[in-house]
This record gives structure tokens, sequence and C-alpha cells, in this order.
């Protein structure tokens, strides 16, 4: 069995966070050949390029997490109809120094959950345009909003509804085709 490591991020910094329940879920319901682990950005600083002579530990250690990783998700809320300001500070330390972007040729997937009823659509195609630029093979479908319900996924990232389950467990079987795709045609040390 070929497997594949996948690192997450999920966008949301707080103690409650949906998307965090989501990212448990989805957890579980991807197929063992993916081998998931929580990237995290809490602690990064704010980026500045003053920085890129001489990154920080904690942007170095960001940064390497990634680039040991086979291919990134996110898994993002929607605040003010685009992605949290830490998520986007620390895709631009991911990005960063020139010429160092950890997420060249890195394939991804994006998904996400709101209470409201487009379930993060607009912040999903902010962060679709982001990665484009930062040259990260999209899988473009199936899009995935979800509509965040009371109860529908528990702290501990059951999902209640059984038509929801479905659904993400085939995003997640098609997010593993579309990874092992992309790897296929990569060079080793990409
Ligand atoms: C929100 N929320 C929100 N929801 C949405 O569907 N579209 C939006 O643009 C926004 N904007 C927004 C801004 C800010 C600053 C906050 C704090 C919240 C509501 C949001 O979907 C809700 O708080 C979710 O619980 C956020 O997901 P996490 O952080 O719980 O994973």
């Amino acid at each position: 069995m070929t497997t594949h490591k996948v690192g997450y991020l999920i966008g949301s910094l707080a103690t409650a966070s949906i998307n965090r329940k989501l990212a448990k879920a989805l957890v579980k319901l991807a197929p063992a050949e993916l081998e998931m682990s929580e990237i995290s950005f809490r602690d990064l600083p704010l980026y500045s390029y003053d920085y890129d002579p001489d990154y920080p530990p904690v942007a170095k250690a960001f940064k390497a997490a990634i680039a040991a990783v086979d291919a990134v998700l996110f898994i993002t809320p929607e605040y003010n109809r685009s992605i949290p300001g830490a998520l986007k500070n620390a895709i631009d330390w991911a990005s960063r120094p020139y010429g160092t972007n950890s997420f060249a040729r890195k394939p991804s997937a994006v998904i996400g959950t709101s209470p409201g009823a487009i379930g993060t659509a607009i912040a999903q195609q902010n962060l679709r345009s982001v990665l484009s630029f930062c040259n990260s093979p999209q899988m473009n479908a199936p899009e995935a909003y979800i509509q965040f319900t009371p109860g529908l996924i528990t702290d501990d990232g059951e999902v209640t509804d059984a038509s929801t389950a479905e659904f993400l467990r085939t995003f997640m079987q098609d997010y593993h085709i579309f990874v092992a795709r992309v790897r296929s045609v990569l060079p080793k040390d990409a």
C-alpha cells in the first residue's frame, strides 16, 4: 500500500472551532493510505520580509513541516468573506523567502464549514486564488461547502448526519486519488 503524508491546516485558532471538529471528522473518514497530521501555525509572529534573511525557529519549523508532507489540506472558516488573517499570515510565511515557496507543486485541497448557508464558499474562492499564485496544484472537485448545524459534528469528530458523513468520506477518497495522481508525475524531490 502506497501511503501519502498529508498536513492539514485549520484556519481557526478558536478553542471551540467548528472547523477543528470538521478536521477531526475528516481524519476519521480518510482512507488508510492518507497519513494525516496537523500543521499548526498558532505561534507564528506576523510576517514581514525583514525576517527573510534569518527566519525565527518557529517559522523554520513551519516550513519544514510543509516540506515533510506530500500534500496539504486546508480546513478553514470564512471571516468577513475571506480567510482568517492568521491563515493568510501562515501562507505568507510559507511562501517566502523568495525562491523557497513551500507550496510550489504541493498538491492541495480546500474545505470549510460555517453556520451560514454558503458554508465558506467565498473564503474558499479567495484561498484558491492565493494557492494558485503559490503554484499549488488544487483539487477542483468536489467542492465542499459544509453548513454547520448544531450537533452536526461532535467534539470527537463523529458526523451525526449520514449523508454528510458519506459526502465527507467521498471527498477524502477523491482527495486521495488526486494526491496520488499529482505525486505520480512529480520529481522525487518535489
Ligand atoms: C465570522 N463568521 C462568518 N461566517 C460566514 O459564513 N461568513 C463570514 O464572512 C463570516 N465572518 C466572520 C468574521 C469573524 C471575525 C468571525 C469571528 C466570524 C461566523 C463564523 O462562520 C463562525 O464564527 C464559525 O464558528 C467560525 O468557524 P470556527 O472559527 O468556529 O472554526
